[in-house]
């Protein structure tokens, strides 16, 4: 990683080998908003044997995925960040393979192939990813889930990706404008919608703080404020956010 965060794709391929069992990954980093090339790590740890697990959090909602085009073997995601659900519900999605083969390592009574015959004396799992709802489930937060994701559907994660980049874009200007440095910049691509950077000689949980008071919420993350656009900002967001910046420190 260098220091301003970005981690070096090549150096992370370099440490994959016979001896990689899984390679797990967050497919964007939640403080600098790098993103992975997901097909490329699939594709080094596949060619050794293991596979690639992925936390979408901070991914899932806004940047688009196809596991089955990727590769990705394994993949978790929050509800509550970019999918816009409720707290209480997450989604898990297991290759075909694995399904078949992987241990649920926790299990519960709804683990069973024949859940309903109440039998403790036996443990044969479904054959499919149902093998890993141990037990019942908060029902109400998934449906609540399942509507944010027909709702980000409708409107198209291609096009809430290409409306949230558009936001960055005018944020890291204005940012380098006023000499901020953004973090993981030497190798930024556009590749999500967190953006986070620094302004010299300024204390960032000062100036989050602050604008948190004025009705403008952004996160401070290791020193650094990081912003996150989505469906539901616009460009004038973005310059309300600087104007009251600029205000804040005078
Ligand atoms: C990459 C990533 N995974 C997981 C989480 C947290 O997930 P949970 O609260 O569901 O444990 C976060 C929270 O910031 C995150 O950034």
């Amino acid at each position: 990683m260098d220091p301003q965060g970005f981690v070096d794709p090549g150096e992370l391929l370099a440490l994959v080998d016979d001896g990689t069992a899984a390679l797990i990954i967050s497919h964007v980093e939640y403080r600098t908003g790098q993103a992975y090339d997901l097909q490329e790590l699939a594709q080094a740890v596949h060619r050794h044997g293991g596979v690639l697990v992925v936390d979408a959090t901070q991914s899932a909602g806004q940047v688009p995925i196809d596991v089955g085009v990727l590769g990705v073997d394994a993949l978790v995601a929050s509800a509550y960040k970019w999918l816009c659900g409720p707290f209480g519900a997450a989604v898990m999605y297991l290759s075909p393979a694995l399904q078949a083969v992987l241990d649920p390592g926790l299990v519960g009574w709804r683990s069973h192939e024949a859940m309903w015959d109440f039998r403790a004396d036996r443990l044969e799992y479904p054959q499919d990813a149902s093998r890993f709802e141990a037990s019942t489930m908060a029902y109400g937060c998934s449906l609540g889930l399942a509507q944010a994701i027909e709702h980000l559907n409708q409107l198209g994660v291609d096009r809430i990706f290409n409306h949230n980049l558009a936001l960055t874009a005018i944020l890291g200007e204005e940012v380098r404008d006023r000499g901020g440095r953004i973090l993981g910049a030497s190798g930024y691509q556009g590749g999500s919608a967190i953006m986070s950077f620094d302004l010299p000689g300024e204390n960032a949980a000062r100036i989050a703080a602050g604008l948190g008071d004025r009705g403008v919420i952004l996160s401070e993350r290791g020193g650094a404020l990081r912003v996150s656009p989505h469906l539901y900002n616009n460009e004038a967001d973005i310059r309300r956010m600087l104007a009251e910046l600029d205000e804040l420190l005078g």
